[in-house]
């Protein structure tokens, strides 16, 4: 299979370890193994370290623990632990339905701009892909009607993310709700991308319901690397029909074949201590998007955005005669600050934000960057 260079990941790979201030980065503050034992209750803390030191670290159930299932299961409405798969991140997740679900030929309906795997995947499985579009000409927004045109009896497949890589656009309840029955008009697929979920921003818009709990033709995407800060545990998951799950684990077993052990039992802990964790993650977006705002506000002459209405991430639309990438290079390169290239989302004159990451950090992250574009625009 051909297929095309994953711009922002060559892009991100080639700045991430040298720069002072990264707030391109498309998560929350990872939490360490510390942290999360540090949720547990006292009286147990050092029994579930214990526990996690004498795991023996054979081969895992190839699907997942029957415990993580379980639990992962639970935070839908009528999913069982044999309706979930435990894959290496979302991104594995997506990989695999893509190759079971697709073939050459295919005509699916993707998000652009979008977290590039949506879409790329699918051209070099051979398939037709429609850009449903949620940048500029929208507002930065889902446009239903739009997708409607794009839809066609051949569909095969309809991608969504929400909430959305890079803009931070939110799909309602009656939106989502609308774009299950035009899948279902056609007998198409719908993969709900929801590596966002559970991420909230103050002032936001409402969550619709997970893509598998609208119906048979729905299957959910999850992730711990955004909503839960582990990233590193590379623990992500598929909820749907029994008959795609098998078939995509049956996929598996020539990639991966299982997730780690260690990560397994971490992820279990960490799903315990859901509530906590999304409180850490609110105060967090809380802070950041009000110092963006800000930022924002204060140099409007060559700044603007549409904040995100949910998840961590929103495009700032910049007015500098100068291109995004060699912007970006520039800020990573001379100002220790990353802000990743809207070229590598198909967007120029755009630059992505995340707000996920620790306050300080961030804040002296945007004022250097302010102090880059300042030195731009002096010099235009
Ligand atoms: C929309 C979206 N989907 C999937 C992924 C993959 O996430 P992971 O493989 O870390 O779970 C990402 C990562 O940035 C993403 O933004």
């Amino acid at each position: 299979m051909k297929i095309e260079p994953f711009l922002l990941e060559r892009w991100m790979t080639r700045h991430e370890t040298h720069v002072k201030y990264d707030i391109a980065e498309s998560g929350i503050l990872p939490l360490s193994t510390h942290d999360l034992l540090q949720f547990e209750p006292e009286g147990t803390r050092a029994a579930t370290l214990e526990a996690l030191l004498q795991l023996p670290l054979g081969y895992s159930e190839a699907c997942g623990t029957v415990a993580l299932r379980s639990a992962l299961a639970a935070t839908y409405q009528l999913v069982a632990a044999d309706q979930i798969l435990v894959t290496t991140g979302a991104i594995e997740a997506n990989y695999l339905l893509f190759q079971v679900l697709l073939d050459a030929g295919d005509h699916v309906i993707a998000p652009y701009p979008a977290y590039q795997q949506l879409y790329s995947v699918p051209r070099a499985i051979g398939c037709e892909v429609s850009l449903w579009e949620v940048g500029p000409e929208t507002d930065y927004r889902y446009d239903v009607d739009a997708l409607e045109r794009l839809l066609t009896p051949r569909t095969k497949l309809i991608v969504v993310n929400t909430p959305h890589n890079p803009t931070g656009a939110m799909l309602s309840p009656a939106d989502a709700a609308r774009v299950y029955a035009l899948a279902e008009s056609v007998g198409a697929w719908v993969i709900g991308d929801e590596a966002y979920r559970w991420l909230s921003v103050p002032g936001g818009d409402p969550f619709a319901p997970p893509a598998v709990d609208m119906g048979a033709r729905g299957i959910s995407v999850g992730t711990l690397s955004k909503p839960y800060g582990l990233p590193g545990l590379r623990i992500g998951w598929m909820a749907g029909p029994r008959d795609v799950i098998e078939r995509c684990w049956g996929m598996r077993d020539y990639i991966t074949l299982s997730p780690g052990k260690l990560n397994d039992a971490l992820a279990c802990l960490a799903l315990r201590h859901h509530d906590k964790i999304v409180e850490r993650n609110r105060v967090i977006i809380t802070a950041n998007l009000a110092a963006a705002s800000a930022w924002i506000e204060s140099r409007q002459d060559m700044l603007s955005w549409t904040a995100p209405r949910g998840g961590l991430l929103g495009l700032l639309k910049y007015n500098l005669p100068v291109d995004s990438l060699t912007l970006a290079d520039t800020l990573a390169t001379e100002y220790s600050v990353m802000l990743a290239p809207g070229s590598a989302f198909g967007y120029e004159q755009h630059l992505r934000l995340g707000i996920g990451q620790r306050p300080d950090m961030f804040a002296r992250g945007l004022a250097e960057a302010g102090r880059a574009l300042d030195r731009f625009r002096a010099s235009s």
